[in-house]
């Protein structure tokens, strides 16, 4: 019998969205973690410059993997050799190879609960034990070096996020260099998801290269780069796993599309108009934080980074999906439930995207107070 993974029920928040839309509601999508804005207008007319000219064959870009070196020097002051850099279709294979090629069916693997849904039913598929440590508001819903001390016996491999989904909050240095420590200590290995890397309004977000060297590393161009439909990202490995990811790939993926590669290597010089992205996001979270106390919600993940936030509503309901479900139906905000992120807890907690428009923050904003306010008075 095969295992048995549970569905992305955000996905069936969405569809009750564009249902809605199409029977003429004015929906906004808060439901996904998916930048609204499209890619770089320097990636799109790279992408039509090649479009009559390259042969769109099988093709892993040098000049990207080059540049996504490049990256690392710029942002951390680490020298990568790009023959550690492997090219996917986004951080989602990357995922599947960081496991696949370090670990044996059985392998148990640490990560946090709340964490993102893919991790562990992404473990699951593969055949190993996802083992979630639970992390709530005394540790900002992140991973500890004390947590991970405590975990007998220690886990085979931990896959760690900062800044994190469903929650937005980062990881100090000084606490990365102590999980990065237990974890060589105790010979756990790290698979770091930085996809959310760029995306920060409150203090650095060091790469995990920086503690442990060996660690393995994915990205993507779906969130800074705002190009989640062009499915390009990578994968960073030590060197002993080059070969087992070489293989892998080629059976198993093959190349992201050339047309994707020539454009995410534009848009890795279009900081001046990702910037004005995380500008649009920093206006949105100041207006998502000023509105807490309006919505009634007291308890939130720190969203130090990403562009999430993840609330308790402990005191208004104990069934996520529907709440977001007549949420939804009621002011046409589409919010994702908590229970696609922590299979225990979630049931209580609800996270709001705010990777769309400040107006449609506003709007949103405007169509959920007097909603929450009703519900709390029920
Ligand atoms: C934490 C995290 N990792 C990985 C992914 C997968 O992203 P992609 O496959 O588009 O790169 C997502 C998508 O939302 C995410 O939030």
């Amino acid at each position: 019998m095969t295992t048995q993974i549970e569905p992305f029920r955000a996905i069936a928040i969405s569809r009750i969205a564009h249902q809605l839309k199409t029977e003429g509601r004015s929906i906004i999508h808060m439901e996904f973690g998916q930048p609204s804005t499209g890619a770089p207008p320097a990636a799109i007319a790279a992408a039509h410059g090649v479009l009559d000219t390259d042969g769109m064959g099988y093709w892993e870009s040098a000049p990207l993997k080059a540049r996504i070196a490049r990256l690392y020097h710029d942002r951390h002051g680490l020298e990568i050799d790009p023959d550690r850099l492997f090219l996917t279709c986004g951080a989602s294979p990357a995922l599947v190879l960081a496991l696949s090629s370090r670990f044996a069916p059985f392998a148990r693997i640490a990560m946090a609960r709340p964490g993102y849904v893919a991790y562990r039913n992404t473990v699951r598929a593969l055949h190993m034990e996802a083992v979630e440590i639970a992390c709530g508001p005394a540790e900002h819903f992140q991973l500890t070096a004390a947590a991970l001390e405590a975990l007998e016996p220690a886990p085979d491999g931990l896959i760690i996020a900062s800044p994190a989904n469903p929650t937005g909050s980062i990881i100090a240095p000084d606490e990365l260099a102590a999980i990065a420590e237990v974890c060589a200590r105790r010979r756990i290995a790290i698979i770091s998801d930085e996809i959310y890397h760029g995306l920060a309004y409150a203090g650095p977000t060091p790469s995990m290269l920086e503690f442990a060297p060996d660690a393995t590393v994915i990205n993507s161009f779906s969130k800074y780069w705002s190009m989640a439909g062009w499915r390009l990202g990578w994968i960073l490995v030590p060197p002993s796993l080059i070969e087992p990811v070489r293989a892998r790939i080629g059976n198993l993926f093959l190349t992201p599309p050339s047309l994707s590669q020539h454009a995410g290597l534009a848009a890795m010089d279009s900081d001046d108009v990702l910037q004005r992205h995380v500008d649009t996001y920093r206006a949105n979270r100041v207006l998502m934080l000023d509105a807490l106390p309006a919505l009634g919600l007291k308890s939130i993940a720190p969203p130090d980074g990403a562009f999430y936030i993840w609330a308790d509503i402990g005191h208004l309901t104990d069934d996520s999906l529907s709440f977001c479900e007549q949420l939804l139906r009621d002011t046409g905000v589409a919010t994702a439930p908590g229970v696609d992120f922590d299979p225990v807890d979630g049931h209580r907690f609800m996270r709001f995207s705010f990777a769309v428009s400040t107006e449609e923050v506003r709007d949103a904003l405007a169509r959920m107070i007097p909603w929450f306010a009703a519900r709390a008075g029920r």
